[in-house]
């Protein structure tokens, strides 16, 4: 991005139409990481981008952001999983990996999810997109707002395949995703992946 060309305006989509406003958001993505790959300033601009991007297309987004791997050197025996695991608990072995909450726009949300709980911790333990057209009918979905309605996961993969966070989006309405919402989704997950150092 130039220097003379203000940050901000990367937020303001001059068109209604989805697929403008998912290319000009997914340029703007490009256009940023290539001159910065740490990775909380780019998780923190790419919440902006999408955010701003739902809100031109009309979309009832409530809460677009991240969680991130929280790296084993910080795992502590009370992050874990340790309902009913003595060894976890008292530190012979280390449970299951833990989400960390990221860079987001909306409100306050859930600060830790453990790999394999609700719709992040699912996509973050199988490594997939997870699109949750009713979050009522999801077991197990973890409800930071309950006013949240629908939800999309996508993991985010560095360059060896390893899952470093989850992008993760929740919509006011039942089913308010549809499949190019999900691509747009991929896509910026892709660059992120690729565009930050994981040095977390
Ligand atoms: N609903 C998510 C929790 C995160 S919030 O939506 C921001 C889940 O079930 O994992």
């Amino acid at each position: 991005m130039q220097d003379n060309v203000h940050h901000a305006d990367a937020s303001t989509f001059t068109t209604t139409d989805k697929s403008q406003v998912y290319e000009t958001a997914i340029s703007s993505a490009v256009a940023l990481f290539e001159s910065q790959r740490f990775w909380a300033t780019n998780l923190a601009n790419a919440a902006s981008l999408m955010w701003h991007a739902f809100d031109a297309v009309g979309m009832h987004v409530n809460w677009a952001g991240f969680y991130v791997v929280q790296p084993r050197r910080l795992q502590k025996p009370s992050d874990a999983d340790t309902e009913g695991d003595k060894e976890v608990a008292e530190g012979k072995r280390v449970g299951k990996r833990t989400l960390m909450l990221g860079p987001f726009m909306g409100k306050v949300a859930c600060q830790t999810i453990i790999f394999g709980r609700g719709v992040c911790g699912t996509a973050a333990e199988a490594g997939t997109t997870v699109v949750v057209p009713d979050v009522e009918k999801f077991p197990g979905h973890i409800a930071c707002d309950g006013s949240t309605k629908s939800e999309v996961v996508v993991p985010i993969l560095d360059d060896a395949g390893a899952v470093r966070g989850v992008l993760d989006v929740d919509c006011l309405v039942v089913d308010g995703f549809d499949e190019s919402d999900v691509q747009f989704l991929e896509s910026l997950a892709g660059l992120i992946g690729r565009g930050c150092e994981w040095d977390l």
